[in-house]
């Protein structure tokens, strides 16, 4: 069981500490995008660690989404960013398709990226499933652009949860690639940080299935536009098995269920699994279960209520997304016209 501990970022020697991270803005926010993703943005940034946080909507389109809705959805991730205490005049908050540098960093990616490499990403595998043949080309491409993402700005460090491991042992390996093909040191070799006691959060319907938004189960997930009256509904009906909590964190061992809820309770409080165990050996579901509801609602509620106040102002959600994107291409511009300089094009244009 990993526990939540903070380890300091080590420091890479030629590449100053920053942290890059993003979102798919295809459904809303949910309590894994939170405890594994969200809420660790909100750490680094108040740690006073450079933080560059991007809602990824061209990563979005790689599966068809409705364009009302990804309009929608993508205002309100960034409610949910900034209610959950993103900042935006202290991190880098935008949305990607307003930066082109991701899009044409992306291509030179293409072209570095092997077709093996992709063919390997188990997260492809899994979306495309049966029918790889017909799903989008983007798709397959996907962990290129993310790549693009964190090295057009040089990123140094990305907090994600544990299922985006892969996709960043790639942009390591086409980092690496770029350098050695053009024999130059300039990307960064990334360091994941995936940390905490919610690095996987999982289904509330089935332990062994990560919690997600795209599964067709609404029960199998707790929104951050849940009200308090759903989320404690929620949690009381998840699935358990009949045992109390053990007196030992190994007695989680082969419950995934109870583990899961264990994790969730550790996260939002701030504590270790251990320590949750500690306060609640030998209780009942009968009595975890509410002691969980309470604190997530006490946790989630704010968040939600400020989301839906800003969600009322839409056009100030859009000016703060735009004000980011300008911040956001005076990093990557420069990085991408030394990438081009690199590679043999010619950049002869007037300014
Ligand atoms: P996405 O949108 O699926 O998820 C966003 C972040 O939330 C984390 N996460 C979870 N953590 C714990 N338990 C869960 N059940 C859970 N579900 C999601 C994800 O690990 C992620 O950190 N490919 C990325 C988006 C992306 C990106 C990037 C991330 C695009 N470019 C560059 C980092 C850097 C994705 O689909 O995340």
């Amino acid at each position: 069981m990993s526990e939540p501990v903070q380890t300091p970022l080590t420091k890479t020697a030629t590449f100053p500490t920053r942290i890059f991270s993003g979102i798919q803005p295809s459904g809303g926010l949910t309590l894994g995008n939170y405890l594994g993703a969200l809420k660790r943005f909100v750490e680094k940034q108040d740690e006073g660690i450079e933080t560059v946080y991007c809602l990824v909507d061209m990563h979005a389109i790689t599966v068809f989404q409705d364009p009302v809705k990804l309009r929608h959805q993508t205002r309100e991730a960034a409610a949910g960013f900034i209610a959950a205490g993103i900042d935006p005049t202290r991190s880098i908050l935008f949305n990607q398709s307003q930066v082109t540098a991701h899009a044409e960093l992306g291509w030179i990616f293409n072209c570095i990226a092997r077709m093996g490499w992709m063919s390997r990403m188990t997260q492809f595998k899994d979306k495309a499933g049966k029918n790889s043949e017909n799903v989008s080309l983007g798709l397959f491409a996907y962990p290129s652009l993310m790549a693009a993402d964190i090295l057009a700005y040089k990123a140094t460090h990305v907090p994600v949860g544990e299922d985006q491991k892969q996709h960043l042992e790639l942009c390591r390996d086409i980092a690496i690639k770029f350098n050695n093909d053009y024999k130059v040191d300039f990307f960064p070799v990334v360091e994941p940080v995936i940390e905490g006691a919610a690095t996987r959060v999982m289904s509330l319907r089935d332990g062994t299935a990560k919690m997600s938004k795209s599964d067709p189960s609404d029960q199998s997930r707790i929104n951050l536009t849940d009200d308090a009256d759903t989320i404690s509904k929620k949690i009381r009906k998840a699935k358990t098995d009949m045992d109390p909590l053990p007196d030992h964190i190994d007695g989680l061992k082969d419950r995934p269920e109870a583990k899961n809820l264990v994790n969730i309770y550790a996260a939002l409080a701030g504590h270790t699994p251990a320590q949750v165990i500690a306060d609640y050996a030998g209780a009942q579901f009968g009595t975890f279960k509410p002691a969980l509801a309470d604190l997530a609602v006490a946790k989630l509620e704010p968040i939600t209520t400020e989301m839906n106040r800003l969600m009322k102002d839409p056009a100030e959600i859009d000016r703060i997304l735009g004000a980011g994107a300008v911040r956001a291409d005076a990093l990557a511009r420069p990085v991408l016209e030394q990438v081009y300089d690199i590679i043999g094009m010619i950049r002869s244009r007037p300014v």
